[in-house]
């Protein structure tokens, strides 16, 4: 069966409409990447601690004598950071529904708005009300665009998914939203990196700049048109095809059209796409999905990314140079995540998050070693062992760049079937955003309870996945989506039988025993 995603065009051109789609949906990466990567530099300004967090300021300063790992041990810092994400995770909710009622188009241009609405707030906050109401509203516009990222890949592009990226360039293609964030990374580290510089008010700029990104969004939304797949989902037919043979450049789009409108009646009678998924035939596609994002995360990943230039800054490193490490580190991201494009369809999935283990759970295990031995309460780490430190985490973001970061992305929006594949990768990002939110919320807090030691937290969840990837993650490299279930769950040696009890199904529903069910 062919989907709207997975269907063979009527020979369609790249069109203008198809790229400009394609540089919003960039921009959503490049939004998100940036609100990722400015936190960590923001909260470690002076002029932006001595303003809304005065406690730390006094103890990062030294006024008060405190403990080198729980200078920065406070809640509300915290939450400057985290708040976003539980917000995104509320937008993505609300964008769902959204796209479903009211098009795509509608969607972007509210992503763009309360994005834009949330960077006022917070660059022009007068107190932490103000700024932590601006990064709520900027993390519901991330999770509207996120959404509509998901909902874009898997149903607008069609043609990307299926002539461009045959299954055997499918990985490559994909991991472009991952470079995306991690280019809006970089972009976030650099600025703080100058704004910095500019003291008492730098952070004002770091946060604002964030507008530019949300400007493209709004202007994005204003020009594009609704999407063929989601008119015709919605019901407006001819106006579906009409903006069908726009953006493909030519009249004889029959064969997609039937596709489209095929795939929207299915998607109308999976009623209950998430009682499918909690289904024992789709446990396979649900626990690597959601496993996968929780590893993403519980491998300490985000700990660099919003911490990097505290954590620099409590092993003795001056301001500048914490942030100008950053920067660093976020280069390295951007150069790996390009090699883990390179490499994603040749050395297959496994052998990336394999490698990855291996060198992740050496490095925070060698960051933990280190800080143990020689970081006490109050002392602070000689030059050379700061560069160490610097340079391990360059090489842990390396190996998550080119193994976990793109394929916790990847791997799940190859391995759903139609049927269930927007609540599987629904759910997928969701487990991405709660972790990411606990990870955020929580690890100044653990540095200061249990030391040097939260390194090895860290490096206890590698083990573990690279125990997971080892027995239960099967190679999904080259396999056309719709061949999943007979080739890799099929043949693996757990999730065999898990996928006999979905062909159970099929076939009691091919012989009309049971009802459709999806
Ligand atoms: C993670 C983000 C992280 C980013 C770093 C993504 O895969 O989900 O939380 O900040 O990688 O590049």
């Amino acid at each position: 069966m062919h989907s709207a995603a997975g269907a063979q065009e009527d020979g369609g051109k790249i069109t203008f409409h198809v790229l400009a789609c394609s540089i919003l949906a960039a921009t959503g990466g490049l939004l998100f990447g940036y609100d990722v990567g400015i936190s960590g530099g923001v909260t470690a300004m002076d002029g932006f601690q001595e303003k809304f967090f005065p406690e730390v300021y006094r103890k990062q300063q030294g006024f008060v004598d405190e403990d080198n790992y729980c200078k920065y041990d406070n809640q509300r810092l915290q939450l400057f950071t985290s708040s976003l994400y539980m917000a995104c995770l509320l937008g993505s909710l609300v964008a769902s529904r959204t796209c479903t009622k009211y098009g795509r188009k509608v969607a972007i241009r509210l992503a763009a708005i309360f994005y834009l609405a949330g960077v006022l707030l917070a660059a022009t906050a007068a107190n932490l009300t103000m700024l932590i109401l601006g990064r709520l509203l900027v993390g519901v516009g991330n999770g509207f665009s996120v959404q509509v990222y998901y909902l874009f890949l898997l149903r607008a592009v069609p043609v990307f998914l299926s002539e461009i990226a045959p299954s055997k360039a499918r990985g490559a293609l994909n991991i472009l939203f991952q470079l995306n964030i991690t280019l809006g990374i970089l972009n976030a580290k650099t600025v703080n990196y100058f704004a910095a510089k500019i003291q008492p008010w730098g952070w004002r700029l770091s946060l604002a700049y964030a507008g530019v990104p949300g400007t493209i969004l709004f202007l994005g939304s204003l020009a594009i048109t609704e999407t063929p797949s989601s008119l015709i989902q919605r019901g407006h037919l001819d106006q579906g095809l009409a903006v069908l043979r726009k953006i493909r450049g030519i009249d004889d789009v029959g064969l997609e059209y039937t596709q489209i409108v095929k795939a929207g009646e299915d998607a109308r009678r999976a009623k209950r796409p998430f009682r499918k998924l909690l289904g024992r035939s789709s446990r396979p596609e649900l626990v690597i999905a959601v496993a996968l994002q929780v590893f993403n995360q519980l491998t300490g990943i985000n700990v660099t990314m919003f911490y990097a230039p505290i954590l620099f800054e409590t092993v003795g490193f001056k301001s500048g140079a914490s942030l100008l490490s950053t920067v660093i580190i976020g280069g390295i991201n951007v150069a790996a995540t390009v090699v883990s494009i390179v490499l994603v369809d040749r050395a297959g999935r496994r052998a990336l998050l394999l490698e990855a283990c291996v060198q992740m759970f050496i490095t925070q295990t060698a960051i933990g070693g280190i800080l143990m031995a020689k970081l006490t309460a109050t002392n602070r780490l000689e030059t050379s062992t700061g560069i160490c430190v610097v340079i391990l985490v360059c090489l842990y973001v390396m190996s998550f760049a080119w193994s976990l970061g793109p394929l916790c992305n990847l791997i799940p929006s190859e391995i759903f079937p139609l049927e269930t594949r927007t609540a599987g990768i629904w759910c997928s990002v969701t487990a991405n955003m709660i972790f990411t939110f606990l990870v955020a919320q929580s690890f100044l807090s653990m540095l200061c309870r249990l030391k040097a030691a939260t390194f090895f937290f860290f490096a206890f969840w590698t083990v573990l996945m690279g125990l997971f990837v080892l027995i239960l993650l099967p190679e999904t490299k080259g396999v056309p989506i719709d061949e999943m279930a007979e080739r890799v769950w099929g043949r693996h040696w757990y999730w065999k039988k898990f996928a006999d009890a979905g062909k159970d199904i099929h076939t009691a529903e091919a012989a009309g025993v049971t009802a459709v069910a999806p």
